[in-house]
């Protein structure tokens, strides 16, 4: 069966005196074992980056400072945007969902990710993504 994007909510550890910790660990809420782990920054704020879907990659992104914007859209044209402003919260993005993603200047990206990098495994051109099958 397909995988959809869902929600994360991880839990926060500590107190507001102390500050906290948050924990991503494989099957206790990331469905796939990690196999990188890459962090985005600096991105100004009126740049979209994403624009690419990929084959087989999943991915938890979280945006560990600041706010992100997040698009996912699938093969049918049906678009979800989710709101990442808070380090407590993630999503999980399975393959074959075009992403859209606007960035606060402050914003970090986290990206756990179930394969290392391969271009291959990327669809940069939307009317290819919306042929393949
Ligand atoms: P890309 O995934 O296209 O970023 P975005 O969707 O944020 O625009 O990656 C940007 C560049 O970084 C591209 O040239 C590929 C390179 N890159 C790596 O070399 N390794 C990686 O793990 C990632 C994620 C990107």
């Amino acid at each position: 069966m397909t995988q959809q994007p869902s929600e994360i909510t991880f839990k926060s550890i500590g107190r507001p005196d102390i500050g906290y910790i948050s924990v991503a660990e494989y099957q206790d809420l990331i469905p796939f074992e990690i196999k990188r782990v890459y962090w985005t920054y600096f991105t100004p704020n009126h740049i979209i980056r994403g624009n690419h879907a990929h084959k087989s990659l999943k991915q938890i992104i979280v945006a560990v400072s600041g706010i992100i914007e997040f698009e996912l859209e699938d093969k049918k044209g049906n678009i979800t945007s989710y709101t990442l402003d808070s380090p407590e919260k993630g999503i999980f993005v399975p393959e074959g969902y075009w992403r859209t993603i606007k960035f606060s200047h402050n914003a970090v990206l986290l990206c756990l990710a179930s394969e290392s990098y391969k271009e291959d495994d990327y669809i940069r051109d939307y009317d290819e993504f919306k042929r393949i099958k």
